[in-house]
């Protein structure tokens, strides 16, 4: 079984460390250890003396030089103390080739499995029915794709789900306009797309406001929905169908594969609840509703209205419930605007209150993320300042990346001109999101995202390619038998660089799945690439003494390359 550099190094510290001071109890955490702020200083740094200078009366520096004395040198080629007492670490050369030899021949690329495989709910992307998808929707679907992707490779069982916004009370209004105005849409002969019923909705809510006689068939229609009246479920479902096909063409595009489990799922379970919350006093009646409140926040959850309907918070009450109940999640994920972030602590913190929800037992995790702005810095609208539908978005990048492609200096086919202006389009527009800080608000701007430079998909792609241009070069080896006989051995500085960036990949992974933060992995491609590429200008690979170590060095690079791509839901292309 393998283990991550980073944990290897992390136990060598607590062994001497245990040996230095055989009375300090034995923590884990008394070893705290990172990366290296530069690679002029060594590759890896504990800062541990600093912290235990305290319970062992002893200055730092001395700590830090009995941990050293104790310490295993096997695999180091140096160790340093600097500074108050901070232990650089450098590993050595051929240590660092054994490792990346064995990445080479492990299919997980040397990232260990879990222990145990956990169920992971991720829920994301979540529109609403007869609603076109917005911005806010595209990067819920691109980050929650992307988070899902990262715990399928690390081995865990995913289940991906869409909580759609497919009940309540304005289906009402919307059914009994269409029944009313457009009797042929539903009596299924006439076609109907989301743009009609977006436009039927407002129709209904406009006619809802105005009249009363309009208001009591609307409120009836509810009742029969609720009551399962079979008319009024065709109708719904009718209306779910157009949305959700709209939908898809999204997710294909994409290429997000999602399980739609809606709010309307959770429907039959809305009244026990409301009823089990209240026998056990964890809900109270407030002005007529009923609402749980949450010591420290002011603002309470209603779960029921005082005309005795259930709301968006009863059915993610309903929705935690389930997952802990009959998913047996051991992790539950939600991926949504940070504007919901207090409903999120709410919902959590009200599941702790009813016993519902075990925090020992099961991680919770609301991934809030900031909005998407245009170059204006203002809220991304179109010009004629609809807010812009996903579709057309996501076309125009392909669009403007087959003008790029088109225009650079190439020897590629039209038809291979079409499929990597539809790839680089797409993964431009998910690398963008992914690679700003998902809190922040980021800015959506086509010219950047589909740049050669910077920390852009198309640079990383680029590098991806020329790796793979290398290995194309070298027709007179195949690799895969190069890997059965040859080994890797890693001794210019750069390739002693790249060598153990690669050796980090599951270092970084690991990050990414608890603070779920795409950006790291994204920075990490960009690095990368960016060591690949000074590897590349320092040391000759076809044709030289080392053609034979450096080509599977540059084997070893692509796969990780690939791989981290394919986590953030990218597609990659072997030529460009
Ligand atoms: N449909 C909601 C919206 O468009 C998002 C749902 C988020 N998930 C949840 N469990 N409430 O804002």
């Amino acid at each position: 079984m393998t283990q991550l550099l980073i944990d290897q190094l992390h136990d060598t510290l607590l062994e001497a460390l245990g040996l230095a001071f055989p009375d300090l109890p034995k923590n884990e955490q008394h070893i705290e250890i990172g990366p290296a702020t530069s690679e002029k200083f060594g590759h890896y740094q504990c800062n541990s003396a600093m912290r235990l200078a305290r319970s062992l009366k002893q200055p730092p520096q001395k700590i830090a030089e009995a941990i050293v004395e104790n310490m295993d040198r096997d695999g180091l080629e140096s160790i340093e103390i600097a500074g108050p007492g901070f232990i650089n670490l450098t590993l050595h050369p051929l240590f660092l080739s054994n490792r990346l030899q064995g990445v080479l021949k492990d299919h997980r690329l040397g990232i260990p499995k879990p222990m145990q495989a956990l169920k992971i709910v991720v829920e994301f992307s979540s529109p609403n029915i007869a609603k076109e998808m917005h911005v806010g929707h595209l990067r819920s679907t691109i980050i929650g794709d992307a988070i899902a992707r990262l715990f399928e490779y690390l081995g865990h069982n995913v289940i991906r789900l869409n909580h759609v916004g497919d009940w309540g009370t304005a289906f009402g209004m919307l059914i009994v306009y269409m029944r009313e105005e457009v009797p042929k849409v539903l009596g299924g002969t006439q076609r109907a797309d989301l743009s009609s019923l977006m436009h039927w909705y407002r129709e209904s809510k406009k006619r809802f406001d105005t009249d009363p006689e309009f208001k009591t068939r609307a409120r009836l229609a509810v009742v029969e929905l609720q009551g399962g009246g079979e008319k009024a479920l065709k109708a719904w479902k009718f209306i779910c169908d157009v949305s959700r096909s709209s939908f898809q063409e999204i997710y294909d595009l994409l290429e997000v594969k999602i399980e739609e489990r809606g709010e309307s799922y959770y429907n039959p379970q809305l009244a026990p609840i409301v009823a089990d919350l209240m026998k056990r006093k964890v809900a109270e009646t407030s002005e007529g509703a009923k609402c749980i409140f949450i010591e420290g926040i002011d603002l309470p959850l209603m779960i029921e209205k005082s005309d005795g309907g259930f709301t968006y918070d009863t059915t993610d009450i309903a929705a935690m419930k389930d997952r802990v109940d009959h998913e047996k999640a051991d992790r539950v994920i939600i991926v949504t605007d940070s504007g919901q972030s207090l409903h999120f602590k709410l919902i959590y913190e009200a599941c702790i209150k009813a016993g519902y929800l075990d925090p020992k037992k099961l991680r919770f995790d609301h991934v809030p993320f900031g909005v998407v702005l245009g170059s204006d810095g203002k809220k991304f609208k179109t010009r004629s300042g609809e807010t812009e539908k996903l579709i057309d978005l996501l076309k125009t990048s392909v669009k403007q990346a087959h003008a790029i492609l088109t225009e650079k200096e190439h020897d590629l086919s039209k038809e291979e001109i079409d499929d990597l202006s539809q790839i680089l389009g797409i993964d431009a527009v998910k690398y963008a999101d992914l690679s700003s800080n998902r809190i922040s608000d980021y800015i959506f701007s086509y010219d950047k995202m589909l740049r050669f430079e910077g920390n852009t998909a198309a640079f990383i792609l680029y590098s991806y390619v020329r790796i793979n241009g290398i290995k194309r070069k070298a027709n007179h080896v195949d690799i895969s038998t190069l890997s059965g006989k040859e080994t890797i051995s890693l001794v210019h500085l750069t390739e002693i660089s790249l060598g153990l960036h690669l050796l980090r990949f599951g270092e970084v992974l690991r990050k990414f799945a608890d603070d779920l933060l795409p950006h790291c992995l994204t920075d990490y491609l960009y690095q990368l690439a960016g060591k690949f590429n000074l590897f590349f200008r320092d040391c000759k690979v076809v044709g030289s003494r080392e053609e034979s170590s450096r080509l599977l060095l540059c084997e070893v690079a692509a796969k990780t390359m690939k791989q981290g791509l394919h986590i953030l839901g990218l597609r990659t292309v072997e030529r460009m």
